[in-house]
């Protein structure tokens, strides 16, 4: 059976995620900072990225990593740098000294793209993040790039369902950030970033960065806040850029990906919201 670490198995993604990769059939070990309750079988690791030396026993001898934490819900940059990029060093000098051949896959985000893009966002673009959420992902990237270790960078969209509450945060996050209703993101079901991440894990993303999303038009703010059941105010202003949070997942498509949560509209339908 394969070992894997989980690094931020208490987030969101972490936690809808790690049931899932335990059913999949890894031997799961979490990277965890508290005393949290994990899954049947799985073994927490207290440690913390910031603390190298709690790192080893988290990693020695897994075949892989998937190294989901990261620090953004903040407005304390220096914070984010520390856990997105210092904690990513961390644990890549972690990795490569006990677990050299473990495959370390990382989650990135759409964020890193430019947001005055004039089409959806592909892998090869040139990255100008106006965000150090964004920007340190993209230097946490670059590690994981030149590490010598074997690496996939899944840049995730904006991810929901399973009653997660990001959905119905946006309502609140639209008021705060002043975002126009046609305002629109690629999106993925949380069945669907553990679709993702298993298929980075058989290796046929092994070098390479993707783009994960379902692959059906962007959902607006607007259509979001409603599905969640808190809607907002349509507006008829025009969109200064109709292109920004558009993700082009043809190369996840390519590799064999294939939603089993289509659509925002059948999550709701299904009652997986
Ligand atoms: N959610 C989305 O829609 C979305 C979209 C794009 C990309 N992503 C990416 O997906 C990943 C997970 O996102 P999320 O929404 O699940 O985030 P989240 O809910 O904020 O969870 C963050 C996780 O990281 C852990 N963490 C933070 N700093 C740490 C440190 N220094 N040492 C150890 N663990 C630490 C947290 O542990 P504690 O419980 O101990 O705080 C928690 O488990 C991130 O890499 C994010 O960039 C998410």
């Amino acid at each position: 059976m394969a070992s894997l670490l989980l690094t931020g198995a208490t987030g969101l993604v972490g936690s809808r995620l790690l049931p899932r990769l335990v059913e999949a059939g890894f031997e799961c070990r979490a990277l965890v900072r508290g005393d949290v309750a994990l899954p049947a079988a799985v073994t927490g690791v207290r440690g913390d990225l910031d603390d190298p030396d709690t790192l080893q026993a988290a990693v020695e001898g897994v075949d892989a990593v998937v190294h989901l934490a990261a620090l953004f819900r903040t407005r304390d940059e220096a914070a984010i740098w520390r856990a997105n990029r210092d904690g990513t060093r961390n644990l890549i000098a972690a990795v490569k000294q006990h677990a050299p051949n473990a495959r370390l896959v990382m989650s990135s985000t759409g964020n890193v793209y430019n947001p005055d893009a004039t089409r959806p966002a592909l892998e090869t673009d040139e990255c100008s993040p106006k965000t150090a959420y964004g920007a340190s992902k993209v230097a946490a990237e670059q590690l994981l790039r030149d590490s010598g270790l074997t690496w996939v960078v899944l840049r995730l969209p904006f991810v929901y369902g399973e009653g997660d509450g990001h959905l119905a945060s946006m309502q609140a996050l639209a008021q705060q950030f002043g975002l126009h209703p046609a305002h629109a993101y690629a999106v993925a079901h949380h069945r669907d970033i553990a679709a993702a991440v298993r298929l980075a894990l058989t290796g046929v993303m092994d070098g390479r960065i993707v783009n994960v999303a379902d692959g059906a038009p962007p959902v607006t703010v607007y259509e979001m806040a409603r599905l969640a059941g808190k809607p907002i105010e349509g507006s008829a202003e025009p969109l200064v850029n109709p292109w920004s949070g558009h993700l082009d997942s043809t190369l996840l498509h390519e590799l064999g990906f294939t939603p089993s949560v289509p659509t925002v509209y059948a999550a709701a339908r299904d009652g997986i919201l």
